[in-house]
């Protein structure tokens, strides 16, 4: 089965062809640049530009894949959670395509895909694992029995990870995205100058709380003051807090659970600190963790095609009428046999 993926719950218009010898091709056009010169991400130009480049995109992949229309047997659009606007233009235009080229579609949690986005790679991760899930939305444990058995372990009580990654980046004058510009900085920086706090490691449980490092890069910029050394070692400082925390708490998920599997995807999983010490720490534990490629780690088109990918051979498909979800809880969906 050849299945389309559409994504377009935020920045980025995400275009791939999963079929049963994998994946097919894919491709990504950013708005980062559309977005750069408001400091964030505009959601009304976002849907404009995913009206804009979705077509193209789709006819480049089926040019990619040297296949026609007609050779398409399902389509895979991310319903949620994202952007409302955003996520009715994937959603309306995969659900039209479907319904012209008779065929079914299935509508795709966008963090279900970000998390079987490392089952693209091989050798990939068997059931169960523990996720974590990191993106600008999102920071989330997740025990995973299979496609849709998720059971939540903990989660951010305020800001993502990513989200805190953005804020901190702009304090220091970064622009738009901020998470790999900080993490580029953060290489020039000193480890020893300043030290951030680990937030919630200190008492048991999962959650995480990112929003009080914000306000500490705060204070500490205003203490040292911006010189370009000052800015480098607070960028390190950060997300030296921000790395260990999370590997904290990952040890803690494999400890409770005790799964040996750890998978690690959504924006943040493309730092490259996060992604040495989590190795780390997974074989000192004899675990091993499993990342997407760079390309998956950010928000991409080929992730939700294999999950719908998944959904769709499973038998799972969605009625003419179609919906945007902005806000979508990961336990709501239905489990695959
Ligand atoms: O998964 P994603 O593309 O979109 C969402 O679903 O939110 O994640 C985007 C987030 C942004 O907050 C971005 O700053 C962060 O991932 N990010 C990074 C890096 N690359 C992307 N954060 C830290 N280091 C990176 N190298
Ligand atoms: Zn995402």
């Amino acid at each position: 089965m050849n299945v389309l993926g559409i994504e377009t719950s935020c920045d980025e218009t995400g275009v791939a062809i999963y079929g049963e010898h994998g994946l097919l091709a894919h491709a990504l056009y950013s708005q980062a640049a559309l977005h750069a010169e408001y400091g964030g991400v505009v959601p009304e130009l976002a849907s404009r530009d995913h009206v804009r480049k979705l077509l193209p995109l789709i006819r480049q992949v089926l040019d990619e894949a040297n296949l026609a229309a007609h050779a398409i047997d399902g389509v895979a659009y991310t319903a949620g959670p994202g952007l409302a606007g955003a996520l009715l233009v994937g959603a309306a235009l995969g659900r039209s395509l479907a319904w012209g080229w008779q065929v079914p579609a299935v509508a795709v949690h966008h963090m279900e895909g970000h998390l079987l986005a490392p089952l693209l790679e091989r050798p990939a991760p068997e059931f169960p694992f523990v996720a974590l899930l990191v993106s600008g939305g999102h920071t989330q444990l997740v025990q995973v029995d299979g496609v849709g058995r998720y059971r939540l372990l903990g989660q951010s009580l305020d800001d993502a990870a990513g989200e805190a990654f953005d804020k901190t980046a702009k304090l220091l004058g970064l622009g738009y995205p901020g998470g790999p510009a900080l993490a580029r900085l953060a290489e020039r920086g000193n480890p020893g100058r300043f030290r951030f706090p680990r937030p919630m490691t200190d008492r048991p449980g999962l959650d995480f709380s990112f929003s009080g490092l914000k306000t500490f890069a705060l204070n500490t910029l205003q203490q040292a003051g911006n010189d370009p050394a000052s800015l480098a070692d607070i960028a390190r400082a950060f997300e030296d807090a921000v790395v260990d925390t999370l590997v904290i708490k990952c040890r803690r998920a494999l400890e409770q659970t005790a799964c040996p599997r750890l998978v690690v995807a959504g924006g943040v999983s493309a730092n490259q600190r996060l992604r040495s010490r989590l190795q780390e720490m997974a074989a000192k534990r004899r675990a091993r963790v499993f990342f997407p490629r760079l390309e998956f780690c950010t928000d991409n088109g080929a992730m939700i095609a294999f999950a719908g990918h998944r959904r769709l051979c499973a038998g799972q498909h969605e009625p003419l009428a179609f919906e945007a979800r902005p806000r979508w809880d990961l336990t709501d969906l239905p489990p695959l046999n």
